[in-house]
């Protein structure tokens, strides 16, 4: 396969992740009805964790519905420079890994990607040694790691930390990890990710318990199955996996995105169009068509993978506590709030992930929504209108929440800092314009005014 080789110091290989995105503004003029079909991509947090996963394979690895994404680009450059071999053809991803040249990844690439931790537990258990650097926190919060380090003492490794980079060996004549019990303290997915990869290759039986159970842990599971790994217990809170002297070649296809597809269930939402969206696992998404249902709106299965959204006429207050899998998923919460805003009533978010997942709402309130905070509790009373204005991108999901409030609001929205949202979207403009949104990449400065935008009836507003 002719593919696009990547190499480590490769700018990004996503066309709208461009190193302009933050010199590039969203221009959005609201109050649009949607409608129509939208194609969900590659589930992002199951693509970035099975690229890593393809380290411990001294075999070709090719990867399926591969998100064009900022943050995949960058986990390619990672991989690439500890000597991985990468070909990427549109979202067909060809990864070999049989010759590492290093097992230190470079800071400056760690830095921008959080996810490029999950490089330790496959290089221990490939290498018998991996230095990588501390990922540091970001906008969402400290994002220690402390689980995946005791979680990989815990199997036999030496770890320390010295000048920012985690230090992992383990001893012994066939350097290989050994099988352990290990218990999280708090069900981590990445914890969880990391130490049932490095399990994967151990001498002997790995117990996780209070392990994650979210779907990209058992999307990476089953990648690793499919490589030879055996790994009971997947998606539950305990797993058990039996390791293996070594793992082969897969041909793997990564899951649908279900934080994709619950965004584009709230554009339709939000702006009460009917919309429908495939390819999408209706079982990753419970949470959330819950709460959808209990607003008001009606999500109707019309095949297996093919989801519709009828907004009803109301839009209800409700209440919604973020919880690790199965509860209301943290990576839905900002997305969520901007619909809120616009319900009937008032509205009580409880954000108990992340410590600090509420940057979003100062600037959903400079679009005229209602919203108090306490710690880490937002209070959301509805309002009858949401106003355009210019704001300014925290981090990921609060870029898609503002886009989601951008698309309900009287006249135009400006957002900024679009590197964000290029991490996790793919093409998300491109994908809005087609269901009918009015909106536009530009430079930032680009005026937004004199241009012709015809303005939606309004939706009557309801008894809940
Ligand atoms: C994964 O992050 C996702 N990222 C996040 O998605 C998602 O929000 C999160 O899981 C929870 O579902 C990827 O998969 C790449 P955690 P991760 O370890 O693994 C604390 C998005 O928007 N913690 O489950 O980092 C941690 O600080 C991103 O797509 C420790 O205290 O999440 C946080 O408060 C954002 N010590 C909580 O656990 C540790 O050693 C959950 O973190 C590890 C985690």
């Amino acid at each position: 396969m002719e593919g696009k080789p990547i190499t480590p110091a490769q700018n990004s290989s996503n066309p709208s992740a461009s190193p302009e995105s933050d010199q590039e503004v969203l221009q959005i003029w609201g109050r649009q009805p949607l409608k129509g079909h939208v194609k969900i991509s590659g589930a992002k947090n199951s693509a970035l964790v099975v690229m890593a996963g393809a380290l411990l394979c001294p075999d070709d690895c090719r990867l399926r519905n591969v998100p064009g994404l900022a943050d995949v680009a960058r986990m390619g450059q990672i991989l690439s420079a500890v000597g991985v071999k990468l070909e990427q053809n549109a979202g067909v991803l060809d990864i070999n890994a049989s010759h590492l040249i290093d097992a230190q990844a470079p800071y400056e690439l760690v830095s921008q990607l959080r996810a490029s931790f999950f490089i330790i537990g496959p290089l221990l258990a490939r290498l018998g040694f991996a230095k990588v650097p501390l990922p540091g926190g970001c906008a969402i919060g400290a994002r220690p790691v402390e689980l995946h380090v005791r979680g990989l003492q815990a199997l036999g490794a030496e770890v320390h930390i010295d000048h920012g980079t985690v230090h992992a060996y383990v001893k012994g004549p066939n350097r290989r990890l050994k099988g352990a019990k290990i218990y999280l303290d708090y069900p981590s997915v990445g914890a969880t990710e990391t130490l049932m990869m490095a399990a994967t290759l151990a001498e002997g039986e790995t117990v996780i318990e209070n392990a994650a159970q979210e779907p990209e842990v058992i999307d990476l599971a089953n990648f690793c199955r499919a490589m030879g790994a055996k790994i009971q217990g997947a998606g539950t809170n305990t797993i058990v996996i039996s390791g293996v002297p070594r793992l082969h070649a897969v041909d793997y296809s990564i899951i649908p995105d279900r934080i994709e597809a619950g965004t584009f269930l709230i554009a339709g939402a939000i702006t009460n169009s009917e919309l429908s969206l495939s390819p999408v696992i209706p079982d990753h998404l419970t949470a959330v068509i819950a709460k959808l249902q209990t607003i008001g709106a009606k999500i109707i299965a019309e095949s297996p993978d093919i989801l519709r959204i009828v907004p009803g006429q109301t839009h209800c207050a409700t209440d919604i506590e973020t919880l690790p899998y199965p509860g209301f998923p943290t990576d839905m919460q900002a997305q969520f709030m901007a619909l809120l805003t616009l319900s009937e009533g008032d509205s009580i978010i409880k954000e108990t992930v992340f410590e600090n997942r509420l940057r979003h709402v100062a600037e959903l309130n400079r679009m005229g929504a209602d919203i108090r905070v306490k710690g880490n509790v937002a209070v959301v009373r509805g309002v009858s209108r949401l106003s355009g204005a210019p704001v300014i991108a925290t981090d990921l999901r609060a870029s898609a929440a503002l886009v989601l409030a951008g698309l309900a609001a009287d006249g135009v929205t400006t957002i900024s800092s679009l590197q964000h949202l290029d991490r996790g979207y793919e093409q998300l403009e491109v994908k809005l314009q087609k269901l009918g949104a009015n909106l536009r990449r530009v430079k930032e400065g680009t005026d937004a005014a004199n241009v012709h935008v015809p303005v939606n009836p309004g939706r009557s507003s309801l008894n809940c």
